[in-house]
């Protein structure tokens, strides 16, 4: 590849190198390099929220971060909440409360749940809807969501 270089990420504990083009986003590098594709591509313009993933435990829009400035930061997809086949219990409480339909945007609203619970964002309904908003649901599952966040904060 033209102006490719090789770069390391580490996703979910494990380093993996990747030839990439500088413009190459962090999205499409999980997706299409490291066949991560639980992280989805909605809007791809930061919009909606689909592609949230951890990036040095803060979340972020992978569709609007470069690979190459993802290196030597830790990473967290969809698919490294689960301890095996224990559900991380922001995914637990999603099923619980039925927190998606078609579930497209359901990995990023769940990495952005954990976040927000994280952050202590999510202590009231009023305050978890604000900074869950990023994240759009085109099937309108914001009560169930809401609910499952809501839940995990709850707990502590
Ligand atoms: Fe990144 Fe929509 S795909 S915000
Ligand atoms: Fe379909 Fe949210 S569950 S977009």
């Amino acid at each position: 590849i033209q102006g490719a270089t090789d770069i390391t990420l580490r996703v979910n504990g494990q380093a993996h190198t990747v030839r990439v083009e500088p413009r190459v986003t962090l999205l499409d590098a999980l997706r299409e390099r490291l066949d991560l594709t639980g992280t989805k591509k909605g809007c791809d313009h930061g919009q909606c929220g689909a592609c949230t993933v951890h990036v040095g435990g803060r979340r972020t829009l992978s569709c609007l971060t470069l690979a190459v400035m993802a290196q030597g930061k830790e990473i967290t997809t969809i698919e490294g909440l689960s301890q095996g086949e224990q559900l991380h219990p922001m995914q637990q409480a999603f099923l619980k409360h039925d927190g998606f339909q078609c579930g497209y945007c359901t990995p990023g609203q769940i990495m952005s749940g954990v976040a927000c619970v994280q952050e202590g964002h999510a202590s009231t309904d009023a305050q978890a809807r604000e900074w869950m908003s990023g994240n759009l649901c085109r099937c309108g599952a914001y009560p169930n969501i809401l609910a499952a966040v809501r839940e995990v904060a709850q707990r502590g």
